[in-house]
């Protein structure tokens, strides 16, 4: 109804404007670093799923964990694994991890694990928490 008020809402209309474009384009650039990197925190939150079978160190369904990234696929001595995950030759890195996390029985014939992230995302999360959490 006055002038003055409508040119302060309209001043604030826009600030909040500049402010959610800037809100944007921060999320998209920490996204974006995310999908590069894997985010570790996120990692340790979904790797609760994987403790339906497997712990850090303790063997259980599937073989304990610590120390996996790096380590030779198949190669805890107390740990019954199939044929295929012990004579794959694999090395657990990125890339082998993210093969294995899309679609293990796929990547393995005749791995015994029942379980696969679909999310590039999630499984870049969780290969993180591997790397930098479970060593
Ligand atoms: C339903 C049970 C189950 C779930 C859930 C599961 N796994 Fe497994 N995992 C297994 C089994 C069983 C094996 C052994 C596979 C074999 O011997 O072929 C295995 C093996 C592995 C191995 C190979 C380790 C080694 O010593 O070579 C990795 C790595 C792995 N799992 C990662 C994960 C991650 C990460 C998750 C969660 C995103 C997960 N698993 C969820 C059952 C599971």
């Amino acid at each position: 109804m006055n002038s003055h008020n409508n040119a302060a809402a309209h001043a604030r209309l826009r600030l909040f404007g500049v402010a959610s474009a800037a809100a944007l384009l921060l999320t998209a650039a920490s996204s974006r670093a995310a999908a590069a990197a894997g985010d570790a925190d996120r990692g340790e939150t979904l790797y609760q799923g994987c403790q339906d079978c497997h712990s850090l160190d303790k063997n259980d369904v599937g073989p304990k964990h610590r120390g996996v990234f790096g380590r030779k696929a198949g190669s805890i001595a107390d740990y019954s694994y199939s044929d295929g995950l012990k004579q794959s030759g694999l090395t657990w890195d990125e890339a082998s991890l993210d093969k294995w996390l899309t679609d293990p029985q796929a990547f393995i014939p005749g791995a015994k694990m029942f379980y696969h992230l679909s999310e590039a995302q999630d499984r870049a999360d969780v290969i993180a928490f591997l790397k930098e959490r479970a060593r």
